[in-house]
């Protein structure tokens, strides 16, 4: 195999310099560390010997690759000693200013085919390039953290990159056994921009009291399959690093609503309880263990009402026969009797909207997200309107938790948590494909190498149908009246003509 790039300088010898200097050594390239902080690169050496040690020790990696690699890891004592170096990879400080100066030193430094790339995560790879004298072999590299881990990197074009500058990068990516994804310089790139819609959905429906952290948490989890909620997410990155990235994202789209920021992250990170490395964030961590909250127990129920279905819930004939082997006592009238728990379950809307419209009691009125088909979900959610009276909450929960399986009782929203949630991913992924940021299929790939998802957010707007997420979309934009839910066009066109998402124009 031929390399992309024999021999490879790492600018910045901290935890992502490291992670690439490991990776292409492991290709089989030369790789000279440098750093400015004295004695930065000999650590990050001495830290990557003991991670090939202990990978040699584990069986992992024979002692033939092990000297291989360790040898062809070198440290560099300034930039001069780059000069042979055939790609240049920065890593160093988020700070334009800085990574400018390191750029424009490399430029009189390296031969004029060396490729040079930045790490950045936030900033504009075309405001890096501005001055540059050859701008078209610079381009954006971003791995993610740990980056031997997180096996994709976006490249990304600035205004002036060269085609066969991505296409050498690309190369490269895939002999260090990364996937490489092609990204536009648009804020966020790919995944941190595709991440927008979990967490900061999320801390609105916090923000509104609809259901706290925890609960949130356990409903994307048990309902779409995420590996981690978007708090425990929080916890981990640290607030100290996504607060900046929601500010930095929603600044440089110029305000738009979809990327807004909020306050319980602004507030949290000012007030030092950023995540799980203090030892407190949205959870407290008891040596290291996550402290979970205990679920609100299942209410105990002597006389459960009878159950009356609206003719427009969602899933109606699930419903019924779900309500049947729970042993429900099954109203079938055209309306409900005075007895009757009522039950709904809209898409997008509100309880008290369907309650009103439907002209049901909202005293007795009950909603259920029927969204993600209840046999594929490991959890149901209800929720209540400000009128549902307490007896009926608890029938309500005491009856779908009859089963064993856990119930979340929330309160009354545009919108259950799942379809919030998910109905944002989907349209902020849409709207990143109508804008051309990357390919739906690289889109895909990013997010589920990226971020983990269970599905890409195409995908997982494919498998809930890109009607029902227009649906869910339309009306929260009523209920909120915020053009934060505006649906993508891309989301509205394939919607309509009931084309997959990840169909591309011929
Ligand atoms: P870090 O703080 O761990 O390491 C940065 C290193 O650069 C330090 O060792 C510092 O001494 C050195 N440095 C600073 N100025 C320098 C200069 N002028 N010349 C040479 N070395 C210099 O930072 P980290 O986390 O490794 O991030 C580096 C870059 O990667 C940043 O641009 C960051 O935005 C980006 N990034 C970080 C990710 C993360 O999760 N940590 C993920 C993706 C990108």
């Amino acid at each position: 195999m031929t390399l992309a790039f024999s021999k490879v300088a790492i600018i910045g010898a901290g935890a992502m310099g490291r992670g690439i200097a490991q990776i292409a050594a492991q290709a089989g390239s030369q790789v000279w560390l440098y750093d400015t902080q004295a004695g930065a690169s000999g650590k990050a050496r001495e830290a990557l010997h003991q991670q090939w040690d202990k990978l040699l020790d584990k069986g992992k990696l024979s002692a033939e690759a092990v000297a291989g690699h360790k040898a062809r890891l070198h440290e560099a004592a300034s930039l001069q000693d780059l000069a042979a170096c055939e790609l240049v990879v920065e890593a160093i400080v988020e700070k334009i200013d800085i990574k400018k100066a390191v750029f424009a030193e490399l430029e009189k430094t390296v031969a004029p085919d060396a490729v040079l790339v930045t790490n950045t995560s936030s900033l504009s790879v075309t405001a890096i390039a501005a001055g540059m004298q050859q701008p078209g072999r610079f381009a954006g590299y971003h791995f993610f953290n740990p980056v031997p881990l997180m096996k994709v990197v976006e490249v990304i074009a600035g205004l002036k990159t060269d085609a066969a500058t991505c296409q050498r990068l690309t190369e490269f990516a895939r002999q260090m056994g990364h996937t490489p994804v092609q990204a536009q310089d648009t804020p966020g790139f790919i995944v941190n921009h595709a991440g927008r819609g979990y967490s900061t959905e999320a801390l609105r429906i916090v923000s509104e009291g609809i259901a706290d952290f925890a609960t949130i948490d356990r409903i994307l989890r048990d309902q779409v399959g995420f590996k981690l909620g978007p708090f425990e997410l929080f916890d981990l990155t640290a607030l100290d690093v996504s607060h900046h990235v929601i500010e930095a994202i929603y600044r440089q789209y110029y305000d738009e609503p979809r990327y807004r920021p909020n306050v319980i992250t602004a507030q949290r990170l000012a007030g030092g309880v950023v995540g799980k490395k203090v030892g407190e964030g949205f959870y407290k961590y008891e040596g290291g263990v996550q402290q979970v909250p205990a679920e609100p127990p299942v209410p105990v129920v002597e006389n459960m009402p009878p159950v009356w279905v609206s003719p427009r819930a969602a899933r109606r004939a699930e419903l019924l026969q779900l309500l049947k082997d729970l042993g429900a006592k099954i109203e079938t009238g055209q309306s409900p009797s005075p007895e009757a728990l009522t039950l709904v379950a809209p898409l997008g809307f509100d309880v008290t909207t369907v309650a009103v419209v439907e002209r049901y009691d909202p005293a007795r009125t009950v909603g259920i997200d029927l969204l993600v088909p209840d046999a594929a979900t490991k959890r149901r959610v209800l929720a209540t309107n400000p009128a549902t009276r307490q007896d009926m909450r608890e029938a309500a929960h005491a009856l779908f938790a009859r089963d064993g399986k856990p119930v979340s009782v929330i309160r009354d929203s545009g919108g259950f948590v799942t379809q919030r949630v998910v109905a944002t991913i989907v349209n902020i992924a849409s709207d990143m494909c109508q804008q051309r940021v990357c390919t739906p299929q690289d889109l895909e790939t990013a997010v589920t190498l990226g971020l983990a998802y269970p599905l890409g957010p195409l995908a997982m707007g494919n498998r809930f149908g890109p009607d029902s997420i227009l649906e869910v979309l339309f009306n929260m934009q009523t209920v909120y009246g915020d053009p934060r839910y505006r649906p993508s066009p891309w989301l509205r066109r394939r919607g309509a003509i009931g084309l997959s998402l990840l169909h591309e124009e011929a």
